[in-house]
């Protein structure tokens, strides 16, 4: 079997075989074969799609080209929160302290950001001294001890994935739901959890644009996630909008703490109660979502979640007093205002634009390789549906770089559409459990 032949085959939208697939992603992983044909490879299956049994095939190949992580010696119900990428997404580090402070067990893999969707790597590596690269008895031992741990994925689970998607980065073939579908779910199963909730996001800050790919996307990875004898949920969640109001890692992890603290932007505390009210009622910890609802809300305004977050940054070497002071976080040296030029309502925001925008300001990367400031971002002041006068801040920008300053401005307040009514989408679209 020639590489080039499956490449026609897919090309001429024959479904491939399962061997077919494993051999040239296996293939592909090993370096036998190169970037050229597996770019063609890949544009095929974006252009003519994959069927679910390819997909599936897909998953598994990926998975089989590494390690798949051993957590048989954690014996409380494990339990995993994947969100697909958006803007100011930072729903994992609110999560996860929330489910290990109710009796969860949280061993959480994550990765870094790309493009215009931050990641949570990045974000945590902003408390100072924070260590992502725990090795698998680390982590492990980290689990079993204070019920979550929150590590880099290491370079043995799933490599071809690494490849592929930095590969389908810079060759237009992220946007494909049987190759997103394959390299989320590969990740998801490697990292052994019992219990899977995928929040998929869907609007102008998403892979997905509309909610009939959203729904696809849900189902095909539900569908994976189950043949391979996992439980998996979805919830399909706005990106219309960066989710709370700090978009950039530093400014991300504070408002992460103020929503540990009880308090925190609505509309990102309603996202992680229900996120957490899914998982806890997957994992049999409550009897109906609203009984999950109120355990979340509990352990967010007892202090419970805010205090396994401390531990946790404690047990990976970074410093909790950031907690109460943060002032220890990575700080921009200038502020700036981004001010509207007319009076009106929000009535739309360009989602990845603002995502863009915080890149240019260097809170993320276009490309892999580059590094990123941690303390720069973006702070929306205004969502959809909010009043704005002419001449106020619709957003504050937190930058080291007075020189890029009018430019991400004028991305700003061109992400920003004033209209004359107050339109206000809902946040959560549906959900499968
Ligand atoms: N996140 C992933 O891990 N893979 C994709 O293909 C897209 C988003």
């Amino acid at each position: 079997m020639r590489i080039q032949d499956i490449i026609a085959a897919k090309r001429d939208c024959r479904e491939l075989t399962n061997g077919e697939i494993s051999r040239i992603v296996m293939d592909y992983a090993a370096g036998e074969v190169p970037d050229y044909q597996m770019s063609a490879f890949l544009m095929a299956a974006y252009i003519n799609g994959m069927s679910f049994a390819e997909t599936s095939a897909m998953t598994q190949a990926m998975i089989d080209s590494g390690e798949v992580l051993d957590l048989s010696s954690i014996s409380k119900t494990k339990v995993d929160k994947h969100s697909t990428g958006g803007v100011g997404d930072k729903t994992t580090l609110v999560v996860i302290p929330v489910m290990a402070s109710c009796g969860l067990a949280v061993p959480k893999m994550s990765g870094r950001g790309l493009g215009f969707t931050g990641g949570t790597l990045d974000k945590l590596e902003s408390i100072p001294g924070f260590n992502m690269a725990l090795s698998p008895d680390q982590f492990v031992k980290q689990v079993n001890d204070i019920g979550a741990a929150i590590a880099g994925q290491t370079h043995d689970i799933v490599p071809a994935d690494k490849k592929i998607y930095a590969l389908r980065d810079v060759t237009a073939t992220v946007e494909s739901i049987p190759l997103i579908a394959a390299s989320i779910m590969s990740k998801k199963i490697a990292c052994s959890s019992d219990i899977i909730l995928l929040d998929v996001k869907v609007g102008s800050g998403a892979f997905m644009h509309d909610l009939p790919r959203a729904r696809e996307l849900a189902r095909t990875m539900i569908a994976i996630g189950t043949n391979l004898g996992r439980k998996v949920g979805t919830a399909i969640t706005d990106m219309n909008q960066p989710l709370g109001r700090a978009v950039g890692n530093a400014l991300e992890v504070a408002e992460a703490i103020d929503t540990l603290k009880g308090d925190g932007p609505a509309d990102f505390r309603h996202l992680c109660v229900e996120l957490s009210a899914i998982i806890l009622y997957m994992a049999a910890q409550c009897k109906s979502l609203d009984e999950g609802r109120a355990i979340a809300s509990g352990s967010l305004d007892n202090g419970s979640a805010l205090k396994k977050f401390a531990e946790i940054i404690s047990s990976q070497d970074g410093n909790p007093a950031v907690i109460d002071d943060y002032t220890l976080l990575p700080q921009a040296k200038y502020k700036y205002d981004v001010v509207s030029e007319r009076s009106g309502f929000v009535s739309e925001v360009d989602c990845a634009l603002i995502g863009r925008a915080a890149c240019m300001l260097g809170a993320g990367r276009e490309r892999k390789e580059d590094s990123i400031d941690p303390a720069v971002g973006i702070i929306t002041n205004k969502k959809l549906g909010d009043r704005v006068e002419n001449g106020e801040a619709l957003a504050e920008l937190y930058s080291n770089d007075e020189s890029k300053t009018s430019e991400v401005a004028s991305a700003v307040c061109k992400a920003y559409t004033i209209g004359d009514v107050s339109i206000v989408p809902p946040l959560i679209h549906e959900l499968t459990y």
